[in-house]
Order: C-alpha cells, then structure tokens, then sequence
C-alpha cells in the first residue's frame, strides 16, 4: 500500500466539530491522487510506537480542476481527531492511493436520476459525488436527502445551496433536520422534520416521479440511515445492485473463533508473499506480520481497503459491509473478516 506525505495548504473550520483539510498536491505529479467520486483515502498517523489508520472520504470532484480536500469531524478521545486537530498550515499528513468500492462510475452519455442519502460527515463523500454528476453527466438529475442534528449544523450548507441555485432544474436538495427548532437559512419547501423515516423517504422518492429502473441510490452514514434508506428503496422497485451504501462506524460485536482449528499458510500471487499463522486470526493479520505493505484501514469491514480476490482455498467470513454482492459474486473477500479454513489460502489484490 503506497503513502505520500503530503502537505497541509488550508485548514477551515466548518463547524465547530468539523474541519475541512485542503491539501498542496503541486508536488504529486503521477496519478496517485485520482480516484473516484466517492472513494477514500487513509490516514496513517503515528501515535507513539503505534501506527493507526484511518479512512477519510476526498470531498471534491475529480472532475474539477481544484485541490484535494477531507473532511474530518472531531470526536470526543477520537486518536485520529486529536492528531488532526493539531495540525497547522504547511505540516505534512502521510495520505494512501484511494479505495474502496463506495463510488459512482460517471458516464457522460447516461441519462439517470440518482438518489443521494447522506447523514452528518457521512456528506463528505456524497458531495463528491453530487458535484461529479452535476459537472460530469450532463443529463442525469439528482436529489439529494440530508440529515442533520439542527439547521445551524448542516456541513457544507453554503456549497449546497450555491450547487442547489446553480443547477436548479437538475439538483433538489431536501434537509431533514432532526431537532427542527431554529430554521435558519432554510425554506420550507427544502426542509423535512425529525429523522428520515422510511414514510420520508418513499414520499420524497414519489414526489420526484423517478423511475426506479433508472435510478442509483448513495446512502453514506450511520447504520441506521443506511439500513432504512435500502429497505424504503428496494420496496419502492430499486434493483438492489443499483443501491450503493456506506458505514463510517459501526460497533463489531464478532467474536474471534475458539476452539481446535490448525494453521494455514496465506499465498498472496502478486506480492509473492507466503505466510504462516493460526486459523483463529484474521487473513490480514497473518499477513501484516509477514509484511508491512499490506493494503488495510478501518480493520472492521466498513472501508474496503484490504480486499483481494479469493483465488484458490476455504474462508469464513464473519461480515463484509463494505462490500456489494456483485463484488463477492467477482470473487473479493475482506482479509480483515476473514479467517482462513482449509492448509493453504491463495489470494491477489
Ligand atoms: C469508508 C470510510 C470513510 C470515512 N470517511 C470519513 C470522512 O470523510 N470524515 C470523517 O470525519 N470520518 C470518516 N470516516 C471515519 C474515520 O475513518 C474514523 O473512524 C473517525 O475519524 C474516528 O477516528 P478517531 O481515531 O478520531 O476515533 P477513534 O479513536 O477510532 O474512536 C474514538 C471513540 O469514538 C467512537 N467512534 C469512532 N467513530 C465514531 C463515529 N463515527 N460516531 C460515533 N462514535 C465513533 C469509538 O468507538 C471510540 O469510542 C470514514 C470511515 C470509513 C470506514
Ligand atoms: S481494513 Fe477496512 S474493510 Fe478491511
């Protein structure tokens, strides 16, 4: 897994829980930074000894000529927050290639409608991808349904709304604000009150006469948001392939495996790597110990970064969120959720 130290070239508070990082990538002349909309990049920090990474959404189009930009939300004894925090214009951060399969493949020639659901800093990569469609796929319309905690809570409120003026026949922007008593800034017609139920999103869904064969759906946030925007759509016709969702957090409650397995040795084809290690620990951590260019981010199935094609051998996979059916049907596995079951495992990234 390759990482670049890269600049730090503007740091903005967009609330006060919530800083953008804008970063100097003059020096970055290959393709390291492209990604797609939607996709991530990890953080690594080192914290003392201990190295820990963590996942961040870009926040901007790659269709537009701008500098890359992250969105970080600040959170109570967060070890990655506190690290941000502290940074200052010019200091280095040590940023991955982007991952994951949270992404929107634009396509200038295609006429859909999209469906976006975002919750909090889940916005983070749904603005990408937003922009990437308004920029990039000319005839495609959007809408997006946005959750926030209150109206003077709203991330990226003012880009919205210019986005919003901007492309007002292609883009309808809809606030569900969850403690509705200061409007601010909001009229009426955009704002809905309390949570987002699955009632909200069906009536909002009706109301924009989308033909659900056509339409992609971006769901990025809490579990919740995410579980109730994929039942309200796939009862209201949405093929489930064409419902994209992810989790920033989630309590893994697994418990490790117990009991009398064996050994297995991990062949990885393309980095010619064979390692030895006990059927109790995960795929990822036999390999870390064999090498430290493993790919891997969140270690809990959310971000997608240490996935590889399963290329010969038996696994038990514990749980794979970040990963669509269409991806397990290809053949991909989380190493980090899965414990190998059979002597030998072979897998390729
Ligand atoms: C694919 C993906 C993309 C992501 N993109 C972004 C992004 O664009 N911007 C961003 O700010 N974050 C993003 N995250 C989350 C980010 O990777 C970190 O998990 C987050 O910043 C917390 O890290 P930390 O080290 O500060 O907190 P930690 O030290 O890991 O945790 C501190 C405490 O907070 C709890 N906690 C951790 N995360 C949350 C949460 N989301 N809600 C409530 N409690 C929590 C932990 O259980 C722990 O008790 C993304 C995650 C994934 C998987
Ligand atoms: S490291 Fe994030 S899914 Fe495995």
């Amino acid at each position: 897994m390759k990482f670049k130290r890269i600049p730090i070239a503007e740091i903005e508070n967009l609330l006060p829980d919530v800083i953008a990082l804008t970063l100097d990538s003059s020096n970055i002349t290959d393709d390291f930074l492209d990604f797609y909309p939607g996709q991530h990049t990890t953080l690594r920090i080192m914290d003392g000894a201990e190295e820990i990474r963590r996942s961040f959404a870009f926040c901007h189009s790659p269709f537009e000529n701008v500098r890359p930009r992250i969105l970080v939300k600040l959170l109570k004894g967060g070890r990655a927050s506190h690290h941000v925090s502290k940074r200052v214009i010019g200091d280095e951060v040590e940023l991955s290639e982007a991952y994951g399969f949270f992404y929107a493949d634009i396509n200038a020639e295609k006429n859909r409608v999209y469906f976006l659901m975002a919750e909090g800093i889940g916005i983070a990569p749904i603005y990408s991808i937003l922009k990437s469609i308004l920029l990039a796929e000319p005839i495609s319309k959007v809408c997006l349904l946005y959750e926030s905690a209150n109206a003077d809570n709203i991330i990226l409120n003012a880009e919205l709304k210019l986005l919003a003026d901007k492309y007002n026949n292609r883009l309808t922007l809809y606030h569900s604000i969850q403690k509705a008593g200061l409007l601010v800034n909001l009229s009426k017609s955009d704002y809905l009150k309390g949570k987002v139920t699955q009632e909200k999103i069906q009536s909002l869904f009706e109301s924009q006469n989308f033909n659900p064969e056509k339409c992609e759906v971006f769901i990025s946030g809490s579990s919740e948001l995410n579980k109730i925007g994929q039942q309200a759509l796939s009862h209201l016709g949405i093929p489930t392939e064409q419902i994209h969702c992810n989790r920033f957090y989630e309590i893994n409650s697994s418990v490790p495996p117990s009991g009398a397995y064996g050994s297995s040795t991990i062949v990885v084809e393309d980095l010619k790597i064979n390692a030895k290690g006990s059927q109790t620990t995960t795929i990822l951590e036999i390999l870390k110990l064999a090498n430290s260019d493993i790919p891997f981010s969140c270690e809990s199935g959310l971000c997608g970064t240490c996935a590889a094609r399963l290329v010969d051998g038996e696994v038990e996979v514990n749980t794979q969120p970040a990963l669509e059916a269409v991806d397990i049907a290809s053949g991909y596995i989380l190493t980090c959720q899965c414990f190998p079951r059979s002597k030998k495992v072979t897998i390729k990234y």
